[in-house]
């Protein structure tokens, strides 16, 4: 079976996670979120992905190269300037055979695609679409059906008071190779604006496949804290953390700690890190490869990327720190900051809540 990944957005909302590491890339308790949608896929019979690129593609290609290390095909295509959801599906057509999957490259889920798939084939639907309901549907786009399961309308980000429904399309679809032919070629264009509507008014059916299965959409910094915080306590699957695991704490390769350092997990700790005397690090929590936390240092609830050196005493509450970042000695990274990679919060320095460092700097 064939997928379309879409991996070429910017992740602007997710700035300044975002500025060096692609989206995709972003870690997901310390493995590329990429890989963790990559193996869903597999698992379920889906082998021959193909992912639409334009922003940051290298990193991509270099980590997962034809995929045969992931039990997977892999095509790689470029888009020069991004061509919108629906144009990147047109540009793999050549690729494409009969009927295949389309996902969004930044939502986790664990719908069951084998039924979808069946639902699919039973309506004999030109498309399906996976619908999930949330609490606040503004921030995604709303499916209103017609008389179920055919849909009706479309409403990206409808305004507070346009909002109809709380069930919206979860970013999963399954197209006939033929809804292609209404693609313009080398054309932005968008399967939520264009392609459904079009659909649509040409009378072709559009079933929506209403699901409760975990659901995210990890493209801002709170919901990518939530998805993990959600699979460290038993919330959604991912075959790259194993549940036997989940109760307390995962301790990676290398890895010491302390035995005057207080864990309350859950809690993951990547290889080569060193955690010190008195530090208290309270879960959930994520801590990446070869980072060092200091004496008495606090960290509680927040993920860290890969090499962060926390220095003594200093305290972090609910944040993320990217890459090669060092807090300073008795520091304060308060809730919801995002601190970009390669950022230096020099020593007994304050970093308000919901503040963004962008990287490079120094504070
Ligand atoms: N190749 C390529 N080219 N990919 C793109 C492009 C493009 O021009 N534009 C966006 N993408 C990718 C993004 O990287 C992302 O993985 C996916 O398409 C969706 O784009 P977002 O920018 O994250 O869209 P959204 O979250 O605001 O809204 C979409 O997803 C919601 C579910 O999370 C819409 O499909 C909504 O209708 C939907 O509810
Ligand atoms: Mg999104």
């Amino acid at each position: 079976m064939q997928a379309v990944l879409l991996v070429g957005g910017e992740g602007t909302r997710l700035r300044p996670l975002t500025c060096k590491t692609v989206k995709a890339m972003v870690p997901i308790l310390n493995r590329p979120f990429l890989e963790h949608l990559v193996s869903y896929l597999a698992q379920h019979g889906i082998d021959d992905i193909i992912l639409t690129l334009c922003y940051l593609p290298d990193t991509i290609e270099k980590y997962f190269g034809d995929g045969s290390g992931f039990g997977v095909k892999l095509t790689y295509v470029m888009e020069e300037s991004p061509l919108g959801t629906a144009g990147a599906v047109k540009n793999a057509e050549r690729y494409l055979d009969d009927t295949f999957f389309v996902f969004n490259g930044d939502i986790f889920t664990d719908l069951d695609l084998k039924a979808m798939l069946s639902f699919h084939r039973e309506q004999k639907a030109k498309a399906t679409i996976a619908l999930t309901p949330v609490d606040d549907p503004t921030a995604y786009g709303v499916v209103e059906m017609d008389s179920c399961p055919r849909v009706g309308r479309f409403v990206e980000k409808p305004k507070r008071e346009e909002v109809t429904s709380n069930l919206i399309n979860a970013g999963t679809y399954i197209l006939e190779r033929d809804v292609l032919t209404e693609i313009p070629p080398e054309t932005r264009f968008m399967f939520e604006h264009h392609l459904f509507p079009t659909l649509l008014r040409n009378g072709s059916l559009i079933c929506g496949y209403p699901s409760d299965a975990y659901w995210i959409d990890i493209g801002t910094p709170q919901k990518y804290c939530q998805v993990q915080y959600d699979l460290l306590q038993g919330k959604g699957r991912t075959s790259l953390y194993s549940r036997s695991r989940r109760e307390e704490m995962s301790c990676g390769a290398r890895s010491s700690i302390h035995p005057m350092a207080k864990v309350e997990g859950p809690v993951v700790i990547g290889d080569d890190c060193s955690i010190g005397p008195h530090v208290q690090l309270k879960g959930p929590a994520v801590i990446g490869n070869n980072c060092r936390i200091l004496d008495g240092a606090i960290v509680e609830r927040s993920i860290l990327w890969s090499s962060v050196l926390v220095g003594k005493k200093a305290c972090l509450e609910d944040c993320i720190v990217g890459n090669n970042s060092s807090i300073g000695e008795g520091s304060f990274v308060g809730e919801g900051s995002v601190i970009g990679e390669n950022v230096t919060v020099t020593d007994g320095s304050r970093v308000e809540p919901a503040e963004k460092i962008w990287p490079d700097t120094e504070v």
